[in-house]
């Protein structure tokens, strides 16, 4: 039984490893189309009793304690969760998410919800807006996490700075967790296949597709959003980091 056992254990982390290299070849727009795909189908199984709660009590405190109020933009907003949160808390608030029917879900949630708001279809990695600037941007529920790399990543902050008022404040929350020492021999792999396949050459550790549905990057330490904030020339007014249970991050422009 024990042999058996461990040929199982063997060949098992065999395919994970070879699956998680295969992913290599994935590149960076595949990886947003990807998520694009997931969450157009996610929103036909969604139950939206949620998102009229509003904000989650931790974002509902942080929010609620800062001075700033006027416009605010929820980027990767879903079906209207923070969006309409955000227009409780006296916000006018503009919500921009990849799919176009999670948009117009998230259009009528904050009708049926009695709150106001602008929407529009747009991939945050390639904001464009006519309207703004805006006091807050958010990106809660974690669409931080799933933007494919670092590179992209700062694009992105350096678009919504580029929309923040002088004193306004960008509001982010990521997943979090430390990669093992054999998950990085993996990665090292994995950038071998990305190479050899001109696939996505900047993959990084903590870069997972979850069961070939989804990609997700789970930060690996504080360090790695300091990085891609100060690279988008962000200073860190607050940063909460915890291993395995995710984090957040609130941002202003570096003085
Ligand atoms: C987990 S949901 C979070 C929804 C909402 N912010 C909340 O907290 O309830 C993540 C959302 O991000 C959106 N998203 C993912 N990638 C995106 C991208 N590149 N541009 C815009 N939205 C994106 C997804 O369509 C999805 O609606």
């Amino acid at each position: 039984m024990s042999v058996r056992l461990t040929i199982f254990r063997i060949v098992t982390n065999l395919a994970r490893a070879l699956e998680i290299c295969a992913e290599a070849v994935m590149r960076p727009e595949d990886l947003i189309r990807l998520n694009h795909r997931f969450y157009a189908q996610m929103v036909w199984n969604q139950d939206d009793h949620d998102v009229t709660r509003g904000l989650h009590d931790w974002e509902q405190q942080l929010i609620g304690s800062l001075a700033t109020r006027g416009r605010a933009l929820a980027c990767g907003c879903g079906t209207g969760r923070e969006v309409i949160g955000l227009a409780r808390l006296g916000f006018q608030v503009m919500g921009v998410d990849i799919v176009e029917t999670v948009v117009e879900r998230a259009r009528e949630n904050a009708r049926k919800a009695g709150m106001e708001a602008d929407f529009e279809v747009q991939d945050i990695t390639t904001l464009s807006l006519s309207k703004g600037p805006f006091d807050l941007v958010t990106l809660l529920g974690y669409p931080y996490s799933l933007i494919p790399t670092r590179r992209k990543r700062i694009e992105m902050l350096s678009r919504i700075r580029s929309v923040l008022t002088p004193n306004g404040r960008c509001l982010i929350n990521f997943y979090t967790r430390q990669c093992t020492k054999r998950q990085q021999w993996v990665h090292r792999l994995r950038k071998l296949v990305a190479f050899v396949t001109f696939g996505n050459r900047e993959c990084q550790v903590g870069d997972i597709i979850h069961q070939g549905a989804f990609f997700t990057h789970f930060f690996q330490d504080p360090k790695e959003i300091e990085e891609e904030a100060r690279a988008a020339e962000f200073q860190i007014e607050r940063l909460d980091f915890h291993h395995e249970q995710g984090g957040h991050a609130l941002l202003t422009h570096a003085s």
